[in-house]
């Protein structure tokens, strides 16, 4: 491998049998977030989900997570697994990290699916708050954060009391301040990749919440017309976690792009 760094020891769910198909999420939640995904897909792919360091039930060491650093670690699981290529799946921070692999360990992705996700920097604005949202965090815990991002995770009409809303504030309030400082640091920290993703030489979907207040839609539709061969899809009544509030229709513009990749 090409640069693993200090490559930490994820945590993964793994299920089914085919083509290797990682998913990965966003900031700050966990692999459950693709619970309605993992168990439909695992019939035909072989489905590896892991908690990226700092967040679920994998190590959350202090530090700044790179998303280089972020990628490594998944590039070491996949290592571990005797996994040589497998299609990668990053919903927004996930998907971050999967154009980090896209950029410093391509020959580990046969194919690319950005879900709510896109390619620019954070503004000079974006990257202070992160910094100083970092400080809150590491002295206070992450309720705050959870909460605030509680009022744009969402599609407006999505019931913000159901369990499935629940489930995502709690996954958020109990990550560590350690593994969320990390994770914001990070973010701040990451390139600009739009050039990555002009020239990507895979197969790759975008895969966008019609309702999205994290990542506009118009920025999602316009990083497919940048990539080279990528198909959009739009979900609709979906905002940013279109896997949970829209999970059929994600798992079947997942399916749908899964089952057209190369096997080989
Ligand atoms: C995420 O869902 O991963 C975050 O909203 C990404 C970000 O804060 O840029």
């Amino acid at each position: 491998m090409a640069n693993t760094q200090r490559a930490e020891k994820l945590h993964f769910e793994e299920r089914g049998k085919g083509l290797p198909v990682v998913l990965l999420h966003g900031f700050p939640f966990s692999h459950h977030i693709w619970r309605a995904q993992i168990d439909a897909l695992s019939d035909s792919f072989r489905i590896i989900a892991p908690d990226l360091r700092g967040h679920g039930q994998s190590p959350a060491p202090r530090g700044v997570y790179d998303m280089d650093l972020l990628a490594s670690d998944v590039c070491a699981l996949l290592d571990d697994l005797g996994i040589e290529r497998a299609a990668w799946v990053g919903h927004s921070m996930g998907g971050y990290v999967l154009m980090a692999a896209l950029r410093r360990h391509p020959r580990y992705v046969r194919g690319a699916a950005l879900v709510a996700t896109h390619p620019l920097p954070d503004s000079p604005d974006k990257r202070l708050q992160r910094v100083q949202s970092a400080e809150v965090v590491l002295s206070e815990g992450p309720s705050d954060l959870a909460l605030s991002m509680m009022a744009v995770l969402f599609a407006p009409k999505f019931d913000r009391q159901s369990p499935a809303a629940r489930d995502i504030y709690e996954l958020m309030a109990t990550t560590p301040a350690f593994g969320v400082a990390g994770a914001l640091r990070g973010m701040a920290a990451r390139p600009d990749s739009v050039e990555t993703l002009r020239q990507i030489a895979v197969p790759a979907v975008v895969i966008a919440g019609a309702e999205d207040q994290v990542v506009k839609p118009a920025v999602a539709e316009e990083m497919a017309r940048s990539m080279p061969g990528a198909a959009l899809v739009r979900i609709e009544g979906a905002g940013h976690m279109p896997m949970i509030e829209q999970p059929e229709a994600t798992t079947a513009a997942l399916r749908e792009f899964l089952s057209g990749l190369p096997r080989r």
